[in-house]
């Protein structure tokens, strides 16, 4: 078969493959895309008309659960016009199991029928394994511990559109250092690096090597990094992004039945409305979702609560990582391919 040639940087895999200049133009995209939605919702048509090209199928592969990422994307390819395929049906499709269908002959068989794979796995290296076996374009929707670079740019494009220019901002993250939403969300941040930013993390667990070396990064371009181990200490930044400390029980959940273990999140780390209302806090709160108690349901209803801004956010982004990539666009970050 005669295989297209899609240049290096076809996949986004890793915060790592974007750069500067690919973050100018996905946030360009993504604010047409916004504005036009907008302008719609007000009755007035776009300008032109984006959507000419035949339409074009999106092959969701997920082998863990997904709302957001998995439904995203699929409202994304429709709002572009679009289709979308589910590709990993475990109790339909052939690949694995009863039939013993190999990953290389499903992957084979489902780049045959669309032109962009989007890849969730709980193993680390099936995006990069299906990204060496595809010539289609590849995004990695979380893998295991490692990524989730698409939730970054919606994390950092929902931080632009609530707060401005993110250079000029303080910057508070608290998480496991080892989630991949977290991983990839500070890698990003090296393209727009804070004024300040802090990390709110147990005292007790040692830090992922891999986000040290991304805070190490941060400061190297002049942010000031700070680790704090109670997240009131960050209820005077513009922005908090907020999830568990201990996610290894249940974020990265394959696909069955098993329970989710919803224990209680320690009170140094979890956010009240309480506790925005005694700090007087003016701080958004995001949250890549879904919460768990670390993020308490009194915040909902404060000006401070930006985590469903940020869903409706990922619309126009999700949208404009589609756009980009079906168009041949390459990554030309440091990891692109
Ligand atoms: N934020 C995020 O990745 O959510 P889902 O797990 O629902 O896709």
């Amino acid at each position: 078969m005669q295989r297209p040639n899609y240049p290096s940087g076809k996949d986004l895999l890793s915060a790592d493959a974007v750069s500067r200049f690919d973050l100018d133009d996905i946030f360009e995209r993504a604010e047409r895309h916004l504005r036009e939605e907008e302008q719609e919702k007000a009755g007035i048509l776009p300008e032109q008309p984006t959507h000419r090209r035949r339409p074009r199928v999106i092959a969701t592969l997920f082998d863990q659960r997904s709302t957001r990422t998995r439904l995203g994307f699929q409202a994304a390819a429709a709002r572009l016009g679009h289709q979308s395929i589910d590709a990993y049906d475990t109790d339909r499709s052939r690949m694995g199991t009863s039939t013993g269908e190999s990953v290389e002959d499903h992957i084979r068989t489902v780049e045959l029928y669309s032109d962009l794979l989007v890849v969730r796995s709980h193993l680390e290296d099936m995006p990069y394994r299906v990204s060496r076996l595809s010539y289609l374009p590849v995004i990695n929707a979380g893998n295991g511990a490692d990524e989730h670079p698409s939730q970054a740019l919606i994390d950092l494009f929902a931080i632009r559109q609530m707060r401005g220019d993110i250079e000029k901002l303080a910057i508070a993250l608290s998480s496991d250092t080892r989630a991949r939403f977290a991983v990839s969300f500070v890698k990003m941040l090296r393209l727009a690096p804070p004024k300040r930013f802090t990390l709110c993390c147990l005292p007790d667990v040692p830090i992922n090597p891999v986000m040290r070396e991304a805070m190490t990064v941060l400061a190297g371009l002049g942010t000031e990094v700070r680790i704090v181990h109670d997240v009131r200490q960050t209820l005077d930044h513009d922005v908090l992004s907020i999830q568990m400390q201990d996610m290894s029980r249940f974020a990265h959940a394959s696909l069955g039945n098993e329970a989710v273990d919803k224990e209680q999140e320690s009170e140094p780390f979890t956010i009240t409305a309480r506790k925005i209302l005694d700090a007087r806090s003016d701080t958004l709160i995001l949250n890549p979702l879904p919460r768990f108690s670390e993020l308490d349901t009194s915040c909902d209803s404060l000006p401070n609560a930006g985590y469903f801004r940020q869903v409706q956010l990922s619309v126009p982004m999700r949208m404009a990582i589609l756009e980009r990539m079906l168009s041949g666009v390459p990554w030309t970050g440091q990891a692109a391919n």
